[in-house]
């Protein structure tokens, strides 16, 4: 039996807590927030957990194993430090802390102490992502040349953290997944209209080393939900709408075909090419249940999380870049300069 600790039980802490407390082989042990209402909110839910105001009880609790944070970001190192210190196996929610700096100190706490570090880039997890993965892999949708992702909606405002910071973790690890390049400059343009300094809209562009590109649009002042990322290969394109129930991913067979040489600019035309839409048929499963089903795994067997503590410092990487554009006004940064 492996024996869980989840630390903030807000909006994202919970859905934790319920994962873990389905899987067998796992009992969560204790649950942690300083907000009291929120506890005997929970304990009316699990009256078999015990709760605590006091971090410390997680800590000095030797016959706790794994711990997962789901606090606000400002949080994450210093709670993650203590953890990995304690030689407990350690999962973060993303994004990781909120510097590359604080991140590789966790990578190197984490070898030292050879605990688990896993980051909660839940979407990895996802049977979605995991298909379109699958789909580039078997090459169906030719040469990837670019992705194109937007992740919109009214709220919630964060008082610590852009949108930006917020939001694109989710679109960045997917990128990263996806691309499976190394991200080498940002741009990064956006506006903060109800909080001073807190960006609630922005606009990112990513590089990659060997000539991938992807934009990620966030927002969180606009009227809908918007949960959707394109994929454009050279022979096929797949459109994830995440708002969707049923029909998330449709692959299009439509491409751009360049023509031959021609001598003269008259006979020079692009080829459209119009084929069907599919949507093929993808088991659903709750990815959160998958991401605490795998981090028990890599408890158990020590081997390295799919989403490791590497993983996350790569999307700080991003982020911090993406702020350092943003206080430029839109300049290239170089993610080897973070
Ligand atoms: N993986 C996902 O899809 C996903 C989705 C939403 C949020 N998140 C992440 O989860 C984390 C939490 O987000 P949220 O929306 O639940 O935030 P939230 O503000 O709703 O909840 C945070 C909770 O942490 C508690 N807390 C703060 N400091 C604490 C401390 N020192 N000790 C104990 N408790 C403390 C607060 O009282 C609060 O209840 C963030 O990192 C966020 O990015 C991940």
């Amino acid at each position: 039996m492996i024996n869980v600790a989840v630390i903030g039980c807000g909006y994202w802490g919970p859905n934790l807590i319920r994962n873990f407390n389905s899987l067998n082989e796992c009992k969560v042990k204790l649950i942690c927030d300083t907000d009291k209402n929120r506890l005997s909110y929970l304990s009316g839910i699990y009256p078999m957990i015990k709760t605590t105001t006091r971090y410390d009880d997680i800590i000095n609790d030797s016959e706790i194993d794994g711990v997962a944070i789901a606090t606000p970001v400002s949080m994450h190192f210093k709670l993650a430090k203590k953890s990995l210190l304690a030689g407990k196996h350690t999962l973060i929610e993303k994004p990781m802390t909120s510097s590359a700096k604080t991140c590789k100190e966790l990578v190197e706490t984490a070898k030292e102490k050879n605990a688990t570090l896993m980051v909660g880039h839940t979407f990895i997890y996802s049977p979605i992502v995991r298909k379109i993965k699958e789909i580039i892999e078997h090459n169906d949708i030719g040469e990837l040349l670019y992705i194109s992702s937007r992740r919109l909606n009214l709220g919630l405002f964060q008082k610590d953290i852009n949108v930006a910071w917020d939001l694109a973790p989710h679109d960045i690890s997917i990128i990263l997944y996806l691309i499976n390049q190394e991200p080498i400059a940002v741009n990064c343009q956006g506006k903060s209209h109800m909080n001073t300094g807190i960006e609630d809209v922005t606009s990112m562009s990513l590089d990659f080393s060997s000539g991938g590109f992807a934009t990620i649009q966030s927002s969180w002042l606009d009227p809908n939900k918007v949960r959707e990322m394109i994929i454009v290969g050279s022979k096929r394109m797949i459109v994830y709408d995440d708002t969707q129930t049923l029909e998330k991913i449709k692959i299009y067979d439509k491409r751009v075909e360049t023509p031959p040489h021609y001598d003269t600019f008259a006979e020079f035309h692009f080829s459209y090419y119009y084929g069907d839409v599919y949507s093929p048929y993808i088991k659903q499963e709750e990815p959160l249940k998958i991401e605490c089903q795998h981090f028990l795994d890599c408890i158990k067997t020590g081997s390295i999380p799919e989403t490791s503590g590497q993983d996350g410092l790569r999307v700080v990487q991003v982020l911090e870049a993406s702020s350092k554009s943003l206080q430029e006004g839109g300049a290239r940064i170089k993610i080897a300069d973070i």
